[in-house]
């Protein structure tokens, strides 16, 4: 376990994936490794994960909602990223990914990658048919080539009886990474 995440603040983006439920091992391994956890779910992700599932294991809010009522004083794309060391979407679907490289602010989510000035990092889970299409492959290519760190996916058993590269790096692989990655960051 990497020392580094101890006392950061990482906000932890879900995306519409089957791998969403692995998102809450990592959000407790972000947590045990004393990292606070901001947690904002995608419409899609809330599909496969509750709120109520991650707001206990981080012990704060969960956001969800672009457009909060009643309306805060600094909305939730500006509140979430300020003060962030580090973005991390894990699982990374196909689409978000594709909105993510076309700097997109169309969801909560897009719009915090967007507004952070701290590293980007994405863990992408997709069926190996979706990580092997060109469109996806030029997407991700784009990304890299503005800063963001791509972690995995790693070869493997996917949903049903597939198998292929496209499954979600593992989560304690994934806070490695982060880990990693803010010892390289000065603070
Ligand atoms: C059962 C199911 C599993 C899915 N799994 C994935 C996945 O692993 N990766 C992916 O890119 N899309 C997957 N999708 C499609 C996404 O949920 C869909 O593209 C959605 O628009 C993603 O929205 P988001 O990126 O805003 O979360 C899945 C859809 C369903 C119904």
């Amino acid at each position: 376990m990497h020392t580094s995440i101890g006392g950061r603040v990482v906000v932890l983006g879900v995306t519409g994936s089957i791998a969403a439920y692995k998102a809450a091992t990592l959000a407790r391994l972000l947590v045990k490794g004393g990292a606070q956890v901001r947690v904002v779910l995608t419409p899609a992700a809330a599909r496969f994960v509750s709120a109520h599932t991650f707001a206990p294991l981080v012990g704060r809010r969960i956001y969800t909602e672009m457009f909060e009522e009643p309306p805060p004083a600094v909305p939730a794309h500006l509140e979430v990223p300020h003060g962030a060391d580090i973005v991390v979407v894990a699982p990374a679907s196909a689409d978000f990914i594709g909105r993510m490289s076309a700097g997109l602010g169309d969801d909560l989510l897009a719009a915090v990658c967007l507004a952070a000035t701290c590293p980007l990092m994405i863990a992408p889970a997709m069926h190996h048919q979706m990580w092997a299409n060109a469109m996806v492959q030029r997407n991700v290519a784009r990304l890299v080539s503005c800063g963001v760190t791509v972690i995995g996916p790693e070869q493997g058993e996917l949903a049903g009886r597939d198998e292929g590269r496209g499954r979600m790096s593992e989560p304690e692989e994934i806070v490695d990474a982060i880990g990693a990655l803010l010892e390289r960051v000065v603070v």
